[in-house]
């Protein structure tokens, strides 16, 4: 039997010692809000934290977890529900596009900021680097952990082009069919239910499409 905590609960494992965390989160536990990208921590869609340090799920085994305390996105806003300073600045700078990747830049965001409250850009795209983003959100997401860890907000119009990600040209594109994602996305759903449904996002309940399996 493997015993471990998960957002402060207490679980325990009885199955496969070999199986994904990710599966055991999602499907035991019903916590989607990590997702699965590659499965061979490339891409770093199913982060959560392990003991406090950011683990790709996806190939971390049950039994590795033994003793440990996990913590996804939906256990890292404080008990009282405040948010995360990470959260709080990602809904700033309204960083979602789809969401898909959100729960995991989230949670290696918030676990830089643990080992380094006052990270140089530098360091934050290094941490950064291993979370791909394939709407090419990259620049709010530097400003979002940059307004996390306390740096100046008049700092948002020196944001240098992204550093990491998909190479210039491909970025661009990408950048533009965001847009134009994001502009048909807005009409269909109205501006305030949008932000509700972003919102959402950050806080590891993301909207659903219908059918679909976030
Ligand atoms: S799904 Fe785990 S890193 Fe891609
Ligand atoms: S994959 Fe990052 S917001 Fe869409």
């Amino acid at each position: 039997m493997i015993r471990f905590k998960v957002n402060g609960v207490e679980r325990q494992w009885n199955g496969s010692a070999e199986m994904p965390l990710l599966w055991y989160l999602r499907d035991e536990l019903g916590l989607t809000g990590a997702k699965f990208g590659c499965g061979v921590a490339l891409c770093g869609a199913c982060t959560v934290h392990q003991n406090g340090h950011a683990v790709r799920s996806c190939v971390v085994a049950m039994q590795q977890v033994a003793g440990a305390e996990i913590v996804t996105i939906e256990g890292l806003a404080g008990g009282d529900g405040d948010l995360h300073p990470v959260q709080k600045a990602w809904i700033e700078h309204n960083v979602p596009q789809c969401g898909y990747c959100q729960a995991g830049q989230i949670m290696q965001a918030a676990a830089l900021l643990a080992e380094s409250p006052h990270p140089k850009d530098e360091e934050i795209l290094g941490a950064m680097a291993g979370n791909i983003c394939r709407c090419g959100a990259y620049q709010r997401i530097l400003a979002a952990v940059r307004t996390a860890a306390g740096s100046s907000k008049d700092r948002a119009g020196e944001i240098p082009p992204p550093q990491y990600g998909a190479p210039g040209a491909r970025a661009a594109a990408g950048r533009r069919r965001a847009a134009n994602h994001s502009a048909d996305h807005a009409a269909s759903i109205g501006g305030s239910d949008g932000e509700v449904e972003r919102a959402g996002m950050v806080a590891g309940a993301p909207a659903r499409a219908a059918g679909g399996r976030q």
